[in-house]
């Protein structure tokens, strides 16, 4: 392999951008030259790239978002176009792909390399951090903080007019990030998609609350959920059993931002190992880390697992809440 193309897909995440920047000096400083995919598989199937030099990536460590810029990409889904995207990088001379994005993303590098023998890696890039393989995807602990800094002045709000507060947090498919988030912000209840929520222990536990006189104020954590509106569904509830609860909806400053020291650290470790991994010949893998160790993991098992959620995080939130 003498050229390789990188590119970042799906939902931004901060992490991003050194990711790329990793991949693009490690590759160049084994003497591979480096293409940027601009727009993620939407520009990949119009053949929009360009090549990158090492001062192409210089000053982007510190920037969220992705230079690359990211989309999601319906037409990727036809297996006639993804050959078209093969023919396109086979045509630049490049003989190897960096995909780094969230679940669907790295669907489409599965299947991208499994029917044109183009050798694809991936790289986990999304805040969800719902993908198996790595204890951390890109980008998981920058929403984090984003979020709970958020949390944070909502909290003084919520305790000046003891109020409760609804606070929803991204997560389509997953409670990761409001389990975390719920746990350091001190959330009186965590709502995830995995685990069966219940009103009534919501309000029994508010009652309490109450009747040991430590206020009426509180931050309900809850994850977006599959379904639009859940957050305001919760909050009509709530109402109805004579609460007055605030909604905050946090939505895309999780996706913004400087990304974390974590972030930097962990994008610019599995940049590198993703071209070490490609360059020793290895395909159809994601390139993650496990308990601080760089690890490749099928790109089918990580279409097939889903990562588990520690349901103790939820449970724990209400423990050193009682
Ligand atoms: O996958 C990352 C994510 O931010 C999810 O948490 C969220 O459900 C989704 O993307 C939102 O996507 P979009 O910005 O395309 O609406």
């Amino acid at each position: 392999i003498n050229a390789i193309a990188v590119m970042t897909s799906g939902g931004d995440s901060p992490g991003m951008n050194p990711a790329i920047r990793s991949v693009t000096r490690a590759a160049l400083n084994q003497g591979i030259r480096v293409f940027g995919i601009n727009r993620g598989y939407s520009g990949l199937i119009i053949g929009d790239l360009s090549e990158l030099k090492s001062s192409d990536v210089t000053n982007i460590v510190q920037r969220g978002g992705t230079i690359l810029k990211s989309d999601r990409c319906e037409a990727f889904k036809d297996p006639v176009v993804r050959n078209q995207a093969a023919e396109i990088l086979k045509e630049h001379g490049i003989g190897g792909l960096i995909v780094i994005g969230g679940d669907g993303s790295l669907t489409g590098a599965h299947l991208l390399t499994q029917e044109t023998g183009l050798p694809v890696v991936g790289l986990p890039g999304t805040i969800d951090n719902d993908i198996y393989g790595t204890d951390d995807s890109i980008g998981f602990d920058t929403a984090l903080n984003t979020a709970l800094e958020a949390i944070d002045k909502i909290r003084d709000t919520a305790v000046s007019h003891e109020r409760i507060f609804l606070v929803e947090v991204m997560g389509r498919n997953s409670g990761h990030i409001a389990s975390q988030v719920g746990v350091a912000c001190g959330a009186e209840m965590i709502v995830v998609p995995e685990i069966d929520f219940k009103l009534d222990a919501l309000c029994f536990s508010l009652a309490n609350q109450r009747a040991e006189g430590r206020g009426s104020s509180g931050i309900i954590v809850v994850a977006e959920g599959p379904k639009p509106g859940l957050t305001y569904r919760l909050a009509n509830q709530l109402e109805t059993h004579g609460e007055k609860p605030g909604v905050c909806i946090l939505g895309h400053i999780q996706r913004g931002g400087r990304p974390t020291g974590h972030d930097r650290v962990l994008a610019s470790c599995l940049g590198a190992a993703a071209v070490t991994y490609l360059m020793a010949g290895f395909t159809d893998i994601m390139v993650g880390m496990i308990n601080s160790k760089i690890t490749a993991t099928p790109l089918l098992d990580i279409m097939e697992k889903k990562k588990p959620l520690n349901p103790q995080l939820v449970e724990l939130a209400q423990l050193l809440h009682k």
